[in-house]
């Protein structure tokens, strides 16, 4: 049985390192259990993304709720565009105007954490892996997205990237980016930048989350008050026995 055991162990082992290195993603390392890296991140989130980007299931009541902030503070830090407490969160930009302007609607962001491969990791290399090219429309491309109609909206805070080109034969591939010229946060300032937005964006992508990894701690604890209950039961039913 043990033996059984430890071969199906073993045999799954591999699977589960190698879904752990998805892609080459680096790790994000958010953490939707920090509530202030929340609510940086909800700040980044309307600073720099609503005006293009939805939250369609996310309403500023519940935002309120599960970052710890009242009515007032939502509308005064969070809340851009008049829009009602009880609202979701709209994009300033209507999808027909945006597809004029970029040549493409900006999705709905969502579950976009939950449904990339590598999940919420793939938002934050996404966030870093913009590079300049002068062959796209807007000046921008994305390692992770090529040819992404989204232009690098963040660029003055991470600075500018170039890419550097394998050597060799063929289609050039591009090698890894290189940060040509500083913006206005350091590289760590803009890991943890994008950090807070990944946090924000699991969050987002699941907001139950929060109470059920809150409610996992209270469902292990009666397991282990019912073992014990378990085990104490049976030796008062034993004792007859002997
Ligand atoms: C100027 C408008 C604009 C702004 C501002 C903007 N985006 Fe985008 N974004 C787009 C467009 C357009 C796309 C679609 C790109 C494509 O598929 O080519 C996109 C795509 C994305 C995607 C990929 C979604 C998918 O399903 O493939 C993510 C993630 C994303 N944006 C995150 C962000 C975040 C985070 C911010 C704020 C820091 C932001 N965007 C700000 C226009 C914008």
């Amino acid at each position: 049985m043990t033996k059984r055991f430890f071969a199906v162990l073993l045999s799954v082992l591999p699977l589960a390192a190698l879904a752990s290195s998805e892609g080459g993603l680096l790790p994000s390392h958010a953490n939707i259990n920090d509530q202030a890296s929340l609510q940086r991140g909800a700040t980044h989130f309307m600073d720099y993304c609503a005006g293009c980007h939805s939250l369609q299931y996310q309403r500023y009541s519940r935002l309120a709720k599960d970052l710890g902030l009242s009515e007032e503070q939502v509308n005064a830090f969070l809340n851009r565009n008049g829009a009602k407490f009880a609202d979701t969160v709209v994009a300033s930009m209507t999808p027909a105007d945006a597809t004029v302007w970029l040549g493409k609607a900006p999705p709905d962001l969502s579950l976009v954490a939950r449904n990339k491969p590598g999940g919420a990791d793939w938002t934050y290399n996404f966030l870093k892996s913009f590079y300049v090219d002068e062959g796209r429309p807007a000046g921008w491309n994305n390692l992770l997205l090529p040819n992404a109609s989204m232009p690098h909206v963040l660029w003055e805070l991470q600075g500018i990237q170039r890419p550097i080109y394998e050597s060799g034969e063929g289609e050039a591939k591009v090698a890894h980016l290189q940060l040509v010229s500083p913006g206005t946060l350091s590289a760590e300032q803009y890991d943890a930048f994008a950090r807070d937005l990944t946090a924000f964006l699991q969050y987002v992508g699941e907001p139950a989350a929060l109470e059920r990894e809150s409610i996992g701690v209270w469902v292990l604890l009666f397991l282990v008050f019912l073992t014990l209950l378990t085990w104490l039961l049976k030796h008062e039913y034993w004792r007859d026995v002997h």
